[in-house]
């Protein structure tokens, strides 16, 4: 780290205390940084007892987050992605993500597990995910409404990853359990003892998930039954296949980012229906023309999760800053799309905006989201299942937020139709 040319002035992101502003103090924080004149800036790690070093350069612009994105080679996903350091269970259950590594390992695992996203195997799950929104609808009637998260926004994602996977009925609810368990990780870490009690959850229950598919994955490759489980523990046309461990951690990965994600999205987006009457109207009335546009301004919005991590592998110039092997630098979603320069009147919520190259996502790269389309998909689903059924839904209240750097996570969300 030879040129620290600009620390953070007012906004310590390196700190919980950051975290803990409610969301418009945060994205103002970021404008004033996106100002700067050296916008990539160092943000140091001043919270004791956090094992990750001294501290990070902090990428607030959009054309920052796309440059490290773009340059994989430069800006390396390993040793991990998550910010700070993840602990060494997380490390441990998740050591084999493809999240979490360069190329070749990386293109491996992604030639593998791609065919679980291609347009046919999408379009296959269609009519099992439009089932599971008019069931989640059917139960909101029944029961009445209480906490849009629990009711509506947590089930659909889960519900058709355990599909895709071919997860038999009698084991999902242990998978629903775990999967509570395991995402109550928040990339923060309140105090040593809460988070030693979080961690020793968390790794019992990721790693109760692993077993749990892996043992499936074993019954499939004896007797191969058409599923993503099948297919990916038997040989592809280049010959590749998961091994068992592999196929552990593509699960609880999946698990972990194809659920929050989606939830989270959905559970902002109602409310930011809620909230932008004028928008809600023009979804309404012509909801195909619409759906697409809401959806990618929903994202962007929200932008579910707000930053990810890189280690530089190479002596690098980003605009004038010098960044040496070992850097780390953390690329904020969350302010990248809200960035003025390529956002204008990047506060304002609008499902007509065009273009909008968001990096919600992730932004362009090897590691950009492999289950983007399939989260439109559901997104689009759900949202036309309840728009047509219960016209009168709309949040009440304010969210319960979830603390967290890294997920834009909702625990609760009041409606009403
Ligand atoms: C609105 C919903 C979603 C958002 C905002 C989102 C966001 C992201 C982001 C930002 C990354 C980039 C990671 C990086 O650059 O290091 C990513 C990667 C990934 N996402 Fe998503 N995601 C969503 C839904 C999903 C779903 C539904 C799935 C699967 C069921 C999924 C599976 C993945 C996987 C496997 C990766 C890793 C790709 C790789 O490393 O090559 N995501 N996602």
């Amino acid at each position: 780290m030879t040129m620290t040319t600009a620390v953070a002035p007012s906004a310590d992101l390196a700190d919980l205390a950051f975290w803990r502003r409610p969301p418009a103090a945060r994205h103002e924080a970021f404008a004033r940084l996106r100002q700067l004149e050296h916008p990539v800036f160092f943000a140091e790690r001043r919270v004791p007892l956090l094992r990750s070093g001294a501290g990070f350069y902090a990428l607030v612009r959009h054309c920052d987050v796309v440059e490290a994105s773009r340059n994989a080679k430069v800006f390396s996903s390993e040793p991990a992605v998550t910010n700070p350091e993840p602990p060494g269970w997380v490390k441990h259950v998740f050591g084999e993500s493809m999240v979490n590594m360069d190329d070749p390992r990386h293109a491996r695992l992604r030639r593998i597990v791609s065919r679980a996203f291609s347009p046919k195997m999408l379009s296959g799950l269609q009519g099992d995910i439009d089932k599971a929104a008019a069931r989640i609808v059917d139960d909101v009637l029944a029961e009445g409404p209480r906490d849009f998260v629990g009711q509506v926004a947590a089930k659909l994602p889960i519900h058709v990853i355990c599909d895709m996977m071919g997860i038999p009925g009698e084991m999902r609810a242990k998978v629903h359990d775990h999967v509570d368990v395991s995402t109550a990780y928040t990339g923060v870490r309140p105090s040593l003892l809460r988070s030693a009690r979080m961690a020793g959850r968390n790794m019992f229950a990721l790693l109760a998930l692993q077993r749990l598919v892996i043992r499936l994955g074993r019954e499939r490759a004896a007797a191969p039954a058409g599923d993503l489980v099948s297919a990916l523990v038997t040989a592809n046309v280049d010959g590749e296949r998961l091994t068992w461990r592999e196929l552990g951690s593509f699960f609880a990965l999946l698990l972990v980012a194809g659920n929050e994600t989606a939830r989270n999205t959905m559970a902002h987006g109602i409310k930011l229906l809620t909230d932008h009457p004028e928008q809600r109207e023009l979804l309404t009335t012509d909801f195909d023309a619409h759906i697409g546009g809401a959806i990618e301004e929903m994202v962007r919005y929200v932008s579910p999760i707000m930053q990810f991590r890189r280690t530089v592998t190479q002596d690098y110039d980003l605009r004038g800053l010098h960044l040496s092997p070992g850097d780390k630098v953390v690329l904020f979603y969350g302010s990248a799309n809200r960035d003025e320069t390529v956002f204008p009147d990047a506060g304002r919520f609008d499902i007509t905006r065009k273009p909008n190259p968001h990096v919600g996502f992730g932004g362009p790269g090897p590691h950009f989201c492999l289950g983007a389309n399939l989260a439109r998909q559901e997104i689009r689903t759900m949202f036309r299942e309840l728009l047509t059924r219960l016209p009168g839904l709309r949040a009440v209240g304010e969210p319960e937020l979830l603390l967290s750097n890294f997920d834009n996570s909702v625990r609760s969300q009041g409606f009403a139709f």
